[in-house]
């Protein structure tokens, strides 16, 4: 039987609920540190999921499966640990085609920006929507996201910039998650740009941030971002949404020195964020010091490659041992980019990853920059999340730049395909 995408369909048998024994995978990438290689394969391998958790994973031979679960055999094919989307802007409402063209025109993303449009556009339309409209907008973006294999998803605020709106992101992207099988982590970013109501009075706009409007959002998120850029924020504004995200027992995460190099890295490492983002213009120092701050890398080589610009160097950061993990940035400026098996692809391509670290990065590495630790991984006592790609083996990740090797997902022991 095969599917829309001419793909093979996988049979499955027995009763559907939350435990399950996925068998005949031919590889399985497990990225357990206690086995061999980065990804720590298992050929011929059988997982059983009970209540939605791993478990036991193994060799056929190895592994006791329980009585009277559904049995999936995946016949030969590949299975790796369901992706982990460490940033994205998902939730948001309208689209900037029109800005695009300005840029495939020549216009740059800064001027857009700096003359009321980009970032300020998916504001305005955001405020418009409100809350029921942007749901409606995003759900299926993101439906299409847990097609592609993605079982968690970081999700930032940052298109409101004023409290209602931040919190109707907020609500938003937490109710999205419940109604769809995806984990997402909600952060806040208020600090993106400047509220247009506060162009030309930063600290005014920052201050609201850091006060009542993080007061309002802080119950309904996990961690604060902030976009500290020549364009957006500098370091010690940025060190001030630190501070008050620290005040709070927030997480803290930092776009960090994308347009050019602020010292914004330098800070992330120094407040030992849990992810600076972006990284293009880190020098080697700034790498050194956030593998010694245990701060994760999050590389986003969607964005350059919609851009048009110089892939980031996410080689040099692997080798300078930092924890690197890969995202969508999925936005509708400078990266629509909506499947990680894609972003696996660019970053073979463009940013000097082996496909083995690119898999690990979009797995396990995106669950240390999201700070969870049950995740990412294929063993006892993980989620039950797991992506069955239309391949015999994750290298096919590397190669085949698109999502239809997506074959079947499963979350939290659950078969969606
Ligand atoms: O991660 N850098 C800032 N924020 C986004 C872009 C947001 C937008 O242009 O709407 C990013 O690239
Ligand atoms: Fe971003």
């Amino acid at each position: 039987m095969t599917d829309e995408a001419g793909n093979e369909e996988i049979d499955a048998e027995g009763p559907s609920d939350d435990s399950i024994v996925v068998t005949g995978i031919g590889e399985l990438v497990t990225n357990d540190p206690n086995r061999d290689g980065v990804l720590g394969l298992i050929d011929d391998a059988t997982i059983a999921i009970v209540d939605g958790r791993i478990a036991d994973v193994g060799h056929r031979d190895d592994v006791s499966a329980p009585d009277d679960v559904r049995i999936i055999d995946v016949e030969g094919r590949a299975v790796v640990p369901g992706f982990v989307d460490a940033h994205t802007h998902a939730v948001f409402a309208g689209d900037r085609a029109d800005e695009f063209h300005r840029r495939l025109a020549g216009d740059t993303y800064e001027a857009i920006l700096e003359a009321g449009g980009g970032i300020y556009a998916t504001v305005e339309a955001t405020r418009a929507a409100g809350f029921v409209e942007l749901i409606a907008q995003s759900l299926p973006r993101i439906r299409r996201m847990v097609a592609s294999g993605t079982t968690t998803a970081e999700v930032k605020t940052g298109y409101g910039l004023d409290i209602g709106t931040e919190l109707a992101m907020a609500s938003a992207i937490n109710a999205i998650g419940m109604s769809l099988p995806v984990d997402l982590i909600p952060t806040f970013l208020g600090a993106h740009v400047v509220a247009p109501e506060y162009v030309g009075r930063p600290d005014d706009y920052l201050e609201l941030v850091t006060g009542e409007m993080l007061t309002a959002v802080a119950p309904f998120v996990r961690s604060v971002d902030v976009f500290c850029d020549e364009v957006a924020f500098d370091v010690p504004q940025a060190q001030q949404v630190a501070a008050a995200a620290a005040a709070t027992g927030l997480g803290f995460r930092v776009h960090a020195d994308q347009t050019a190099r602020i010292g914004a890295t330098a800070l992330a490492a120094e407040v030992s964020a849990l992810s600076a983002d972006h990284l293009d213009h880190a020098t080697d120092d700034d790498l050194e010091a956030l593998a010694g701050a245990g701060t994760a890398g999050v590389f986003l080589p969607g964005v350059s490659y919609a851009m048009r610009l110089p892939p980031p160097d996410a080689r040099r950061a692997w080798d300078a041992g930092v924890t690197v993990a890969l995202a969508t940035d999925c936005n509708p400026g400078t990266s629509w980019v909506e499947t990680m098996p894609f972003v696996i692809s660019l970053a073979v391509l463009h940013a000097g990853l082996r496909v083995d670290e690119a898999v690990w990065a979009a797995t396990a590495g995106g669950a240390a920059a999201l700070g969870l630790d049950d995740r990412g991984q294929v063993r006892a006592g993980a989620v039950g999340d797991l992506v069955v790609l239309d391949a015999p083996s994750h290298d096919h990740l590397g190669y085949r730049p698109d999502s239809s090797i997506t074959a079947g997902v499963i979350k939290d022991g659950v078969f969606l395909a």
